[in-house]
């Protein structure tokens, strides 16, 4: 059998920083697990621009097609954002999501029981939570022509079209019911069919997969404004949430902060079904290149080895691996181990990006 294929995209910022702890991870199970994983490593984003002009080499696409699973860390900082559209290093991970066709992209928000103190909501609000966000990634205003910024009279417009067919909808739609599932059994789903003509469509073929294929699923639809104040209010009324590409962004910056910090969100992004059935797919944390720390030790690599645990799970069928990987991140949390993100107001000795990872690593031998 050959070893499952891992294309490492590291990029920019404390994308290269949070992923030298996962591959901490990675060598942890070929020498005490004997999974061995074929690991090749390429440039996204800023890091790509430099060397090649671009921000996703044609040869870096081809080889995340290729491989079992791809793994990005981050990209984007503020010496390219000045560059035109087409060549910021945001592209480079856009192209990626969109010739991948990676249309649901899974976002867990998980409140750990060790930092249900430190979220900025209160303890009984959040303390156990486990929803599952479901953002569409490969369609609506972020895709959508006409765009751009053009010339009208004597000012300028800038335009974004938000745009979805039916079967886009249809297919994230199934991917959450089929997750919904799996979970609690209650889906929901935002949008803003009150204003918006997509927003009537999503609701209506929403309603409809889950009609015809997904009865015994409980349904229900939230305008998206007011989904987010109720995931501020009372979080664990919801199971799975399944939205649109532009409102899943911004839901998912707002569950991270209900887990204690952005520097704990992983996610995945899967396709259609390869050659061996397991998804294409791609991992990522939440977060981006946090510019205003980077390169100082102090990124909490955490969101990005929960990425990998969300690998070892939906593409290489170790959801018992995955439990490990997260049981070694709670034991670490329980212990009182923190990264200078998860620091509350009263101080403390934050312990280093590189730190965290090797108690990880530390906690994973315990598991043994
Ligand atoms: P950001 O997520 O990079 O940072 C927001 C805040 O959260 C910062 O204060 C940062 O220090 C903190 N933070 C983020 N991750 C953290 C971690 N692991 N540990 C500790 N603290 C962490 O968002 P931003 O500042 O709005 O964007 C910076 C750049 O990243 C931009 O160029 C943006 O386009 C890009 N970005 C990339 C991705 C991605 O690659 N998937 C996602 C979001 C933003
Ligand atoms: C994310 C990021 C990306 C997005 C950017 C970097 C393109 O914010 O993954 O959440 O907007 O989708
Ligand atoms: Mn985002």
């Amino acid at each position: 059998m050959t070893n499952p294929s891992l294309l490492i995209l590291a990029g920019d910022g404390i994308g290269p920083e949070v992923m030298a702890e996962v591959r901490k991870i990675i060598d942890w199970y070929g020498t005490k697990r004997g999974v061995t994983f074929d690991v090749s490593e390429d440039l996204v984003g800023g890091c790509a621009y430099d060397k090649h002009g671009t921000p996703l080499h044609d040869d870096t696409m081809a080889k995340a097609q290729d491989v079992d699973a791809v793994l990005l860390g981050a990209v984007g900082g503020p010496k390219y954002d000045s560059l035109d559209f087409s060549i910021k290093p945001e592209r480079g991970l856009l192209r990626l999501r969109k010739e991948m066709d990676l249309y649901a992209n899974l976002r867990p928000a998980q409140c750990f029981d060790a930092l249900a103190d430190f979220s900025s909501l209160k303890k009984d609000v959040v303390a156990g939570l486990d929803i599952m966000i479901v953002r569409e990634l490969t369609s609506g205003v972020y895709f959508g022509e006409p765009r751009g910024i053009f010339k009208e009279g004597n000012e300028r417009v800038g335009i974004n079209t938000q745009r979805y067919t039916e079967s886009e909808i249809e297919r994230v739609a199934r991917s959450a019911f089929e997750l919904a599932r799996k979970r609690g059994n209650k889906l929901c789903s935002m949008e803003k069919a009150n204003v918006m003509e997509s927003g009537v469509l999503w609701r209506e073929v929403v309603q409809r997969v889950g009609d015809t294929e997904y009865p015994d699923v409980e349904l229900s639809h939230m305008y998206a404004d007011a989904g987010a104040m109720q995931l501020t209010r009372w979080p664990k009324q919801f199971d799975v949430i399944v939205t649109d590409n532009l409102f899943g962004d911004l839901l998912s910056d707002l569950a991270a902060m209900l887990t204690g910090s952005l520097g704990m969100l992983p996610s995945a992004s899967l396709g259609a079904p390869m050659a061996n059935g397991r998804p294409k797919a791609l991992y990522e944390p939440v977060h981006g290149s946090a510019p205003d720390i980077a390169g100082q030790g102090k990124a909490n690599p955490i969101a990005c080895i929960l990425s990998f645990a969300m690998a070892l799970r939906y593409s290489f069928d170790m959801g018992a691996e995955a439990d490990r990987v997260e049981a070694a991140v709670a034991k670490v949390l329980a212990d009182g181990l923190r990264t200078a993100d998860l620091m509350g107001p009263e101080g403390g000795a934050p312990i280093t990006t590189s730190q965290m990872g090797d108690a990880i690593v530390a906690a994973l031998d315990t598991s043994l």
